[in-house]
């Protein structure tokens, strides 16, 4: 392994999150991210929806638009960034926790939700794969985990479809942001593996389309846990 590939590690994502959040704050509500504008803000609120919850919790949930998005469900937000924990708290719409996937794999967060969120969050290897084992603890007996996330198709570009570590990038977004997180690519079948290994039964797997390229701007993969 090279001196520069080992850097690509879960801490290092932290590490870079917890440099951006100020411009990533401003990103989202400038509605800077095309693409969300587009489809897929609506694509995960619309996924959530589905599901009627009356509780749930958005796991990084970064300054905290979907917890205001769902204003009719009773919502906790979770993500390891402080900075932008205060954020989410100032924008109100539900209660917000200073927490990382590490700490809730340790079994931290206790709840018992209808639904869990994770709105392209899930960015790192081992810390995915622990926060989704952990479900059970989080999520009530027969609830749903809804995952939105880069589209594995689309976002593989020229590299071999196999999972691993890519270095990240901030193009097109605004030169406040420096220090892209680096990020563990999954193929589709990874992701079902994840689900299915964790016990969450696929309900539902979606392809949000943009409206222009005709090309999926996203993956959204639903999971149940056994009632
Ligand atoms: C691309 S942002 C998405 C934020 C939000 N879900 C949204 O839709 O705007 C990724 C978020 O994941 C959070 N995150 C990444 N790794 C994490 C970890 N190990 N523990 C907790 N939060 C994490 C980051 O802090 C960041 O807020």
């Amino acid at each position: 392994m090279t001196k520069e590939s080992s850097a690509l590690t879960d801490e290092r994502i932290l590490q870079s999150w917890s440099r951006n959040s100020d411009p990533w704050v401003a990103a989202v509500r400038g509605k800077e991210i095309a693409s969300r504008a587009l489809a897929t803000d609506a694509a995960i609120v619309d996924a959530v929806r589905s599901c009627a919850p009356r509780t749930g919790v958005d796991l990084g949930c970064g300054e905290g638009w979907l917890v205001r998005a769902l204003p009719e469900v009773s919502m906790v937000g979770v993500d390891a960034i402080a900075g932008l924990v205060e954020a989410a708290r100032a924008g109100g719409g539900g209660e917000f926790r200073v927490m990382s996937y590490e700490e809730i794999a340790a079994g931290r967060l206790q709840l018992a939700v209808d639904v869990a969120v994770c709105n392209f969050s899930l960015i790192g290897e081992a810390a995915t794969a622990g926060l989704l084992r952990a479900a059970p603890s989080y999520l009530r007996p027969g609830g749903t985990l809804i995952v939105q996330t880069v589209h594995p198709l689309v976002s593989c570009g020229d590299a071999p479809y196999v999972d691993g570590w890519r270095e990240g990038s901030w193009a097109g977004f605004s030169s406040d942001f420096n220090d892209a997180p680096p990020w563990y690519f999954r193929t589709l079948a990874s992701w079902i593996t994840l689900f299915v290994d964790s016990g969450l039964r696929i309900t539902s797997l979606r392809e949000p389309v943009h409206p222009d390229t005709g090309k999926p701007v996203s993956l959204i993969l639903m999971g149940q846990l056994p009632g």
